[in-house]
């Protein structure tokens, strides 16, 4: 190691994520609606920076026409939008010819079920979890339609997680496909995307993965997770509401066209019917903005580093951040005599900023109701992962409470969380 990697090395984890600075480029922080709470939906939706906000406002007010043309608005409408494609490409290591901008996740895997059923034929199974948000389950189930039979790889209640063995134990030579989360948005278990890929694949199957509750915590490698297909949700990703999917490039060119006739063998654009939203995705580039920007605020200039090293390192004070403020939300739950937390109940790299919990003698409702009136943010109920509330033995209707944070929750944000739970 030359000297200057060393000093560079131990410059970089002397360095912690400067949570004021990053809320500072949050606009949201400093609005009525917003400032005085205690924010935990972020699985649900995360606030977006000034950067995603300014890239929106530029397009909409100096391109806001058909890109495509040579005249300047339309020529900026198309440079902008390939921004955003761009960002969204680098952000998790894909090709943007790959990636497919829809409404949301939900859309854009139904979309992709549809796209993928003609390879689907009677006696083909269909591994899907119990663990997964709905939006990873009903669009593969419904493939029965094509003669297909659904296998179930379920997790472990106690763990939260899902095991290899368990998924091994649904693989035969029949399987096409096997969908699973890359964590899930109630047990906040990480999965190991990097070992379950290859068992797939060993059988003969696609991958298909959900990438929605991991993609704000920690930095995607498409590439290296090899998935024939990883979604996620950029709004919640602190930028615009869209849902990007990565499809590999030998699946695009099998897939059946969704859209007009005559696009046909467009790639990415063929399942993609209607398009993407044109201003959204231009604002996608003001995610990178921000993240290039945490850069610069902490590390410096970086010009002597690859744009991927600095997103990683940005990443990285995240996830030590995200890390902390987990631990010590399971540390205060864990004390308190009447709740149980659900999942993993220690911060690591298997377990995600994403806690839910229960109450032994209240609602989740009343808990929730109860936080709010104290202006903590935070919500009850099964977010459509319904099946993985069945598993728990939980009433999915009242289902769990969830708290869920990102690289901007402070320490205070959980101390008023934790003052205020109901004994
Ligand atoms: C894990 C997970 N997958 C999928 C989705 C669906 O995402 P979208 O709202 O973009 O359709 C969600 C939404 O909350 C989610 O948490």
């Amino acid at each position: 190691m030359t000297d200057s990697i060393a000093a560079a090395g131990a410059e970089a984890a002397a360095v912690t994520l400067d949570v004021d600075a990053a809320r500072a480029r949050f606009p949201a922080f400093s609005t009525d609606t917003c400032a005085d709470w205690a924010f935990f939906e972020n699985a649900g939706g995360a606030y977006v920076p000034r950067a995603v906000i300014d890239r929106l406002v530029r397009f909409m007010t100096a391109a806001k026409v058909q890109p495509g043309a040579p005249y300047p608005a339309s020529a900026l409408a198309t440079e902008m939008m390939a921004e955003g494609t761009n960002a969204m490409a680098a952000l998790i290591n894909a090709q943007a010819e790959a990636l497919v901008l829809g409404a949301d996740t939900t859309t854009t895997l139904h979309v992709l079920a549809n796209a993928l059923s003609m390879l689907i034929e009677s006696g083909d199974e269909v591994v899907v979890t119990n663990l997964d948000h709905e939006a990873n389950v009903t669009p593969w189930r419904r493939l029965t339609r094509r003669g297909a039979t659904v296998r179930e790889w379920r997790f472990d209640p106690e763990t939260g997680a899902l095991s290899l063995e368990g998924l091994e134990a649904v693989l035969s030579e029949n399987t096409r496909l096997v969908c699973f989360p890359h964590a899930s948005n109630i047990t906040g278990a990480i999965c190991d995307v990097r070992a379950a890929v290859p068992l797939a694949h060993e059988a003969g199957a696609l991958a298909v993965v959900d990438g929605v509750s991991h993609a704000p915590h920690g930095l995607v490698d498409v590439a290296a997770l090899d998935a024939d297909a990883y979604a996620f949700s950029a709004y919640k990703v602190f930028g615009p509401h869209v849902g990007v999917l990565a499809v590999r490039h030998g699946l695009l060119a099998r897939l059946e066209n969704q859209n007009h006739m005559f696009l046909a063998g467009t790639g990415a654009l063929a399942i993609n019917p209607g398009g993407p939203n044109h201003e959204l995705t231009a604002a996608l580039a003001g995610i990178t903005d921000y993240l290039d920007d945490l850069y610069r605020h902490h590390f410096g200039d970086g010009s002597d580093r690859s744009a991927r090293d600095r997103v990683k390192a940005v990443f990285g004070l995240f996830e030590d951040h995200q890390h902390a403020v987990t631990a010590r939300l399971l540390a205060g739950l864990s004390a308190h005599p009447s709740i149980h937390v659900i999942g993993p109940r220690e911060a690591g790299p298997h377990r995600s900023p994403t806690v839910a919990f229960v109450h032994d003698r209240l609602p989740s409702r009343m808990v929730a109701e109860h936080l709010r009136h104290q202006r903590v943010a935070v919500r009850h109920g099964h977010f459509y992962a319904w099946r993985c509330l069945q598993a728990l033995g939980l009433d999915p209707d009242d289902g769990v409470v969830r708290a869920s944070m990102v690289h901007y929750t402070s320490g205070e944000d959980v101390d008023r969380l934790l003052a205020h739970l109901p004994e």
